[in-house]
């Protein structure tokens, strides 16, 4: 089994997705979301090929399918269905596989179980998505501390904005994390913009 990292964030919309992307596109990576709520614009899915590249055979279909844009819980039960956290396992892929988990990291799946859980069975290493803007010092550590007491190892956190160099450091140093680089906002935000912005900023050998 080669490498299989799990994308999570501060919080949602915090630009997991986007990570995702680059990060399929310079590994040559597969792509799984395991949880989609929200079917009316484009998924999750949908925009880590478009943003990659990657052809639909790198992209592995989504375990649960949800029409609402809500929490999965939540998602799950206007459709009257239940997640069922045991049936969510990591697939064995040929080469690099990236994860992308819904929201942040205390997001429940059902009533009883919290995506934390789920990530503290697979012990699988995890990149944090975290944003450069005022309050993310407080989300980041918060998120550092609750995957730290499950043990779940940390790869270290990508950045998503402007370069606010004291934030990222005060997380790095308080949350002795690597920081492995910065998106910035980018526009227009496409396939060779994105490769540009990764190489740019992260190294590979970090996802060795
Ligand atoms: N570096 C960037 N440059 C420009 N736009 C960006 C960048 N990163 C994220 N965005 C935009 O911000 C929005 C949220 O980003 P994204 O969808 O990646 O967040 P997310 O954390 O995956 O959200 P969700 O919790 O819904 O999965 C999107 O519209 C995306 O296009
Ligand atoms: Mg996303």
């Amino acid at each position: 089994m080669t490498r299989r990292f799990v994308i999570v964030g501060t919080d949602t919309g915090v630009g997991k997705t986007v990570v995702s992307a680059a990060l399929v596109g310079a590994l040559g990576a597969h792509y799984w979301k395991p949880v989609q709520s929200g079917l009316e614009d484009e998924t999750d899915s949908q925009t880590v090929a478009r943003l990659s590249g990657a052809p639909p055979a790198r992209i592995i279909p989504e375990a649960w399918r949800l029409k609402l844009p809500a929490s999965p819980h939540i998602s799950a039960r206007a459709e009257g269905v239940e997640i069922d956290p045991a049936r969510l396992v990591p697939p064995d892929v040929e080469g690099p596989l990236v994860i992308e988990t819904a929201g942040g990291v205390m997001v429940p799946l059902t009533d009883d179980v919290l995506t934390v859980e789920v990530l503290a069975r697979w012990r699988l290493p995890v990149i944090l998505v975290a944003r450069t803007a005022l309050g993310t010092i407080n989300h980041s550590l918060l998120t550092i501390e609750a995957l730290r007491r499950r043990d779940i190892p940390i790869l270290g956190v990508a950045f998503v904005g402007d370069e606010e160099a004291a934030p990222q450091e005060t997380i790095a140093r308080k949350g002795s994390v690597k920081a492995l680089g910065r998106l910035p906002r980018l526009d227009p935000l496409n396939e060779d913009t994105l490769r540009a912005a990764f190489a740019a900023s992260f190294s590979l050998a970090d996802f060795a």
